[in-house]
């Protein structure tokens, strides 16, 4: 079988609120992809302190099933980030994958996270390079810096695009997340989408859909999740147990697309082996196959072997 880089499945990835601890039950047994356990917006200040403790224990403690185990800690624009990342990396580092870093503006501060990882990692005896980094883009300067945030550290996995706060930081007129603002007859988000698929692909990292509000909205996160998935994101937040489901399914190639890609992947192998004839090239079927078809055959492919297809 052709390899195919593996990256963590993240088609649908759960916000949970760090300071409740029956969400961070609920959420264990719930089949998202990734959990990320918020000690950001979720959390009210007065919060965030217990809910640094909450979150450790649930990750030490919890039965997680092999889901991507993320925190998402306050932006470098408060005082509550530093001691975020301290609690949550020398409490439960071994049991956590990354670190999602918000309101990303710029390189420095994903540099300035992967410093003090690699700091925490020296010193509790981690792996130096363990805890991946998930950037979240939100806001105009963030979205202007994204080419050079995403080269900004190997730690990196993912370039999240956060509808909400980006909305409000470019005075969008909708309250709807994620919908279109009513009186402009195009799509509003393209721009955005592209900018930070376009950055996360030359940087070979993920890229990955933010929230949508309406939860009791089936309809309409399905639309909004299917938009970006054509584009090629790898996924998109749920903030409820019903939109998991949509998510796995929207992000996920069709059995169809899965299994004529891996039937490529084969006929290519074949064709370029010596006993295939060494050629650079082949017919499937009515359908001429080469490297080009090969790389679009792998990320099918590849997205649904990380699904269990
Ligand atoms: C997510 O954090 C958002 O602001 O949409
Ligand atoms: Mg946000």
């Amino acid at each position: 079988m052709t390899t195919v880089n593996r990256l963590r499945p993240r088609r649908s990835c759960l916000a949970v609120p760090g300071s409740n601890p029956r969400f961070l039950e609920k959420a264990q047994g719930l089949p998202a992809d990734q959990v990320f356990l918020d000690l950001e917006d979720a959390c009210a200040p007065l919060v965030k302190e217990s809910a640094r403790h909450h979150i450790v224990d649930a990750l030490n403690n919890g039965d997680w099933g092999g889901k991507t185990r993320v925190v998402r800690v306050n932006d470098w624009t408060t005082h509550w980030t530093y001691r975020d990342v301290i609690t949550v990396v020398e409490g439960a580092g071994q049991n956590l994958d990354c670190i999602m870093l918000p309101k990303v503006q710029d390189a420095e501060q994903v540099v300035a996270l992967d410093l003090l990882l690699t700091q925490i990692e020296k010193t509790v005896g981690l792996e130096v390079g363990k805890i991946g980094i998930e950037a979240q883009i939100e806001n105009a300067k963030g979205l202007v810096n994204v080419d050079a945030i995403a080269a900004a550290s190997p730690r990196l996995e993912t370039i999240i695009f956060g509808p909400a706060d980006f909305m409000a930081s470019i005075n969008m007129k909708s309250l709807v997340v994620g919908e279109q603002p009513p009186g402009y007859g195009a799509d509003a988000y393209h721009y955005i989408l592209m900018r930070i698929l376009m950055a996360a692909r030359a940087n070979d990292l993920q890229a990955i859909d933010g929230p949508y509000l309406q939860i009791r909205n089936q309809e309409g996160y399905r639309e909004v999740a299917r938009r970006s998935a054509a584009l090629g994101f790898d996924g998109k937040w749920v903030l409820h147990p019903d939109q998991v489901a949509a998510a796995n399914e929207i992000y996920s190639p069709a059995q169809e697309d899965y299994d004529h890609a891996e039937l490529i992947l084969d006929a290519y192998d074949w064709c370029t082996s010596e006993a295939g004839g060494a050629k650079g090239s082949a017919m499937l079927g009515d359908e001429m196959i080469d490297e080009a078809s090969r790389k679009m055959a792998l990320v099918i492919a590849g997205k649904g072997r990380a699904a269990g297809m």
